[in-house]
C-alpha cells in the first residue's frame, strides 16, 4: 500500500512546504517527518515525498542516501549511534561498542536479539569534550563508563516493548 501521512502530519507537512520558497527546499524536513511516522525511509516514503514535492524519485533517493539520519533499512525503536571518531576512540569507544555488541548479540549495523536496539557507528557527534559518548534516538549520553552505559541501556530497554 502506498505511504500516506496521518491527517495531523499532513497538516504539518503542508506547513513545512509553505515555509520554503521552493518545494524542493522542503525535502529534508518532509523526509524527516515521514521517517518519524514509519521509523525508516523506504521506497514508498521516497515515492510519496517525490510526488508531494514534484521531484524525481532519484533526486529524493539521492538526499536519503547522502544523510546518515535517514534509515534505508528497518531499524529498532531505539537507534544507538556509537561515536568512533578520535576523541571518543582515545577514551574507550571501542570498549563501548564491543560491550554493546556483546549485550545486543549483534555487530554494529545490526539489531539486538530482543528487537529493541539497532547499533550503528557514527562519525564525530560534536560532544568530544564528553567522550566517550553515544546518541540514542534524539538524546546524548556522555562521559560513559561500562557501568553508566549499562544503566542507560537498562532504563531504555525497560521502557521499550519487546520487538520481533
Ligand atoms: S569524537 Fe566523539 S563526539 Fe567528537
Amino acid at each position: 500500500m502506498a505511504f500516506q501521512l496521518s491527517p495531523e502530519q499532513t497538516r504539518e507537512a503542508d506547513e513545512i512546504i509553505a515555509r520554503y520558497p521552493t518545494k524542493r527546499a522542503a525535502c529534508l524536513p518532509l523526509l524527516w517527518l515521514c521517517q518519524r511516522q514509519t521509523g525508516w525511509t523506504n521506497d514508498e516514503v521516497i515515492a510519496f515525498v517525490a510526488e508531494k514535492l514534484e521531484l524525481s524519485t532519484a533526486a529524493v533517493k539521492g538526499v536519503v542516501t547522502f544523510y546518515t539520519m535517514f534509515h534505508e533499512k528497518k531499524v529498532a525503536p531505539n537507534v544507538v549511534w556509537v561515536c568512533r571518531t578520535l576523541s571518543c576512540e582515545l577514551r574507550g569507544a571501542k570498549a563501548v561498542q564491543e560491550h554493546m555488541e556483546k549485550r545486543f548479540g549483534c555487530s554494529a549495523g545490526g539489531t539486538s536479539t530482543d528487537g529493541k536496539f539497532t547499533l550503528l557507528k557514527a562519525e564525530c557527534l560534536a560532544a568530544c569534550g564528553q567522550a566517550p559518548m553515544i546518541q540514542v534516538n534524539d538524546d546524548y549520553y556522555e562521559d560513559l563508563t561500562i557501568e553508566k552505559l549499562d544503566a542507560v541501556l537498562d532504563q531504555i530497554a525497560a521502557k521499550t516493548p519487546e520487538g520481533k
